[in-house]
């Protein structure tokens, strides 16, 4: 069985005393050898706090990660970050298109695949977040409107598509306490996990992450799944104990 990939998604919240006692609690409760965690961790933190947590994570192999990357590769974009910047500070994921950055920044579909593009330019992984609104649930929508967002990052990435990370991500189900059941979960990686292997040999190696309220309770049966191959987690991921106890759902024994 693959290693999961367990990320945590800080959004904004913190703080320079927060982040380090947050970080510290972290990394005392991961085994000293932090590969017999069993799984591969990252922290997705805002811009501003890439090199403090850079620095609190060195001497560990929890993965840095950013939560956002611009289009571009450099210029006149007064308030964006370039990938190679993230690069600088040894970041190794970016988020893009999550749908708060669709919601609340317009984000389309074919911005998100430039996002990509240029994350996987600098050599920084893409964490390509796709999912369905409520209202698109009830119609019926889900698999069009994932396939939709995630077509549009094939298309623009080609072959380098299997270098990404896939993050579904109901958008009703996103700090809501509302999780999708395991088997809804399931439903819609073995959708996106068949459209990956339409455009590439390796889809079997991209990594597709479940987020959405992931929490202690429901990580393991959701990490079950055969298409489910980690987690992006939000809230739980602000309080050491609870995301400490979502990784070791994702140990492989
Ligand atoms: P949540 O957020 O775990 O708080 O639901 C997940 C996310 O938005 O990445």
């Amino acid at each position: 069985m693959k290693k999961k990939l367990m990320a945590g998604n800080w959004k904004m919240n913190g703080s320079l005393q927060a982040n380090a006692d947050l970080v510290k609690a972290l990394l005392a409760g991961l085994p000293a050898d932090s590969s017999s965690a069993g799984c591969s961790i990252a922290l997705c933190v805002p811009a501003v706090y890439l090199a403090q947590v850079s620095a609190l994570l060195e001497s560990s192999d929890v993965d840095l990660g950013a939560q956002d990357v611009s289009q571009h590769a450099v210029g006149a974009f007064t308030g964006e970050t370039s990938a190679a910047m993230l690069k600088d500070f040894s970041v190794r994921y970016a988020i893009v298109g999550h749908s708060e950055r669709r919601q609340y920044h317009h984000e389309t579909d074919a911005l998100v695949a430039q996002k990509a593009l240029q994350a996987l330019a600098s050599g920084v992984t893409p964490i390509v977040c796709v999912g369905e609104t409520l209202d698109e649930r009830e119609a019926g929508q889900t698999e069009a409107v994932v396939k939709r967002q995630l077509a549009a990052v094939i298309h623009a990435n080609g072959h380098c598509i299997s270098e990404i990370v896939v993050a579904y991500e109901p958008v009703w189900a996103i700090g809501t306490g509302k999780t999708a059941s395991p088997e809804q979960a399931q439903q819609v990686h073995a959708v996106l996990r068949a459209q990956l292997a339409a455009a590439t040999p390796h889809a079997a190696r991209v990594a597709i992450l479940y987020g959405g309220s992931m929490n202690a309770a429901n990580a393991k049966q959701l990490l079950a799944q055969p298409d489910i191959d980690g987690g992006l987690v939000g809230g739980a991921s602000l309080k050491a104990p609870d995301f400490l106890s979502i990784i070791a759902a994702a140990r492989v024994e």
